[in-house]
């Protein structure tokens, strides 16, 4: 079977064809014979209730700097794609949450990659909020007197942006630390939103789990140990992948967590895990099926492309 798919995207040219989960799924596309319509979120337009984009065949290949060619511009209604695949980057503002509604009506006749509702509706560190009892003791206010208590509580904690993101503005403040007040009156110039105040893990040091699951079944995992001089361990601050297995806890929050993320058309996810304690749910392309296959892991991009063939022939 083939199918006709779109990916709405940032532009191509400025992605890491290394570790870009999104990337991967289209070079499993185009090796199934799929066809591939690219265009960006401001090409988008809807009219008279129907929605348009000036889109552009893609070809892609593996190849750094030279990743991609394009063909001729045309306009598409995009009900006519059996597929598409949504890679926004951040920031969560209000482009992004209309292109999700602008998405949201070409269903059902399209398949969106994840739901364009269920995408606006699970920033990553609000979803998991679902989950308590899966998480490390957290937060969510910009109330200084909530603070003082959750820090009068556990001591030494973590803040940072709700809707940050590659360890942007990632803070630990050990149980002494005098520079607590003054951070806080930069988190509150800063943001306007409320933000995230975490019990530390010091297994951090072992890393940060990004566990993926695909239709709500758990289908590859990858390590990110911090660098030595650095509480963060995304790559782009210097992380390093290491090659891993599930625990029996790990486990159990895949099997907790399926069911609510099938159910919602979140087909394709990642959740990040500290120590045992869920921290985020990635909704939106997360990285990593790169890096599991690169360590002999299985090949997450066909695993997503079955789920969707299988949804588009039945
Ligand atoms: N509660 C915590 N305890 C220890 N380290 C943390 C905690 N929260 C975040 N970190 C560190 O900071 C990094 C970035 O934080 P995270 O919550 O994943 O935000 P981001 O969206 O920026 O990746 C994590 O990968 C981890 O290394
Ligand atoms: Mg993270």
């Amino acid at each position: 079977m083939t199918l006709n798919v779109a990916v709405q995207m940032d532009p191509i040219e400025r992605i890491n064809i290394r570790g870009d989960s999104t990337f991967a799924l289209l070079l499993e596309a185009q090796q199934r014979g799929h066809s591939i319509a690219y265009y960006t979120p401001d090409r988008l337009a809807m009219r008279d209730g129907e929605v348009f984009a000036t889109v552009q065949p893609l070809k892609v290949r593996d190849r750094e700097g030279d990743h991609f060619s394009l063909g001729d511009a045309e306009r598409r209604k995009l009900t006519t794609f059996d597929a598409i695949l949504l890679r926004q980057d951040p920031p969560f503002d209000l482009a992004y949450i209309t292109s999700t509604h602008l998405l949201e009506r070409v269903q059902p006749a399209t398949l969106v990659i994840n739901e364009p509702a269920a995408v606006r509706n699970a920033p990553e560190k609000m979803f998991v909020m679902e989950f308590p009892d899966l998480m490390p003791p957290t937060l969510i206010t910009r109330d200084l007197a909530e603070i003082k208590r959750f820090r009068a509580e556990h001591g030494d904690i973590v803040m940072k942006p709700l809707y940050g993101k590659g360890g942007e503005a990632v803070f630990r403040l050990a149980e002494q630390d005098l520079n607590f007040g003054s951070l806080y009156d930069l988190f509150s110039t800063t943001f306007r939103e409320q933000w995230v105040v975490q019990k530390f893990l010091p297994a951090v040091r072992e890393g940060d789990k990004r566990i993926i699951l695909v239709d709500g079944e758990f289908a590859g995992a990858v390590n990110r140990v911090p660098a030595p001089d650095d509480l963060r361990s995304n790559m782009v601050r210097g992380g390093t992948p290491t090659e891993t297995e599930l625990t029996k806890r790990e486990r159990e929050i895949c099997l907790r967590l399926g069911p609510a993320l099938r159910s919602r058309g979140l087909l394709f996810v990642g959740i990040d895990v500290i120590d045992g304690y869920l921290t985020e749910i990635n909704v939106t392309s997360p990285t990593g099926i790169r890096a599991v296959k690169n360590f002999g892991g299985p090949d997450v991009a066909a695993m997503i492309w079955d789920r969707i063939e299988a949804k588009r022939a039945g």
